[in-house]
């Protein structure tokens, strides 16, 4: 389990849009976040521009011993209600598994807690994506409820788990 020192948070940077592209055009990890077809360098370029100006979204670099491997952060700010969606991703596989992504969330945790002052954090997971959940579980989310059968892939369908943590659920 790497320590809080090697998994840190930062916001993004120009220099970020390719690899980020890359990640994204990778096929098992556009399956595992729902991209359904091939995204285009331009769809890019214009999602990135609105992520890094975007006041709803704020996004965020995992760094893992100062080297970006992922990226993670909030959708859908509502500041009246107090809470956000939150979402994540390694890049690199090679990278999962490592704790790197229960380090990143709980960085991000204490963004959303402590300093953006929000009640609660929620997110979609799909019910094939296994490591994700358990790592959600083993956080403290909370399962609310799902969407059956509201995801098709590869010939089948799958659940879309809606899992939040209230503030007051476990200390971070
Ligand atoms: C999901 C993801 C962020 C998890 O981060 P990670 O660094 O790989 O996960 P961690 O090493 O912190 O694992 C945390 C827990 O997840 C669970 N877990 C890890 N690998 C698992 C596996 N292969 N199967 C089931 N559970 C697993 C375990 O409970 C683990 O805790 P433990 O190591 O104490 O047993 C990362 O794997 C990833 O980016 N995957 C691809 C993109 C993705 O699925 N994003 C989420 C979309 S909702």
């Amino acid at each position: 389990m790497p320590t809080n020192q090697e998994v840190k948070l930062r916001g993004l940077t120009f220099k970020d849009e390719k690899l980020i592209f890359d990640w994204k055009s990778d096929e098992q990890l556009r399956e595992l976040l729902g991209t359904t077809y091939p995204i285009s360098e331009l769809e890019h370029h214009k999602w990135f521009e609105n992520k890094m100006l975007e006041s709803k979204n704020k996004h965020f670099m995992i760094l893992y011993n100062d080297e970006a491997v992922g990226m993670i952060g909030f959708n859908n700010v509502d500041f009246i209600n107090r809470n956000a969606e939150i979402f994540i991703f390694i890049g690199d596989e090679n990278y999962w598994g490592k704790g790197i992504g229960t380090q990143a969330i709980q960085e991000l945790e204490k963004i959303a807690f402590k300093n953006m002052n929000l009640h609660m954090i929620y997110l979609h997971v799909f019910s094939f994506n296994k490591r994700a959940t358990e790592m959600y579980k083993k956080i403290g989310f909370e399962i609310d409820g799902m969407l059956r059968e509201s995801k098709y892939l590869n010939g089948k369908y799958y659940d879309n788990i809606l899992m939040s943590k209230v503030s007051k659920d476990k200390e971070v």
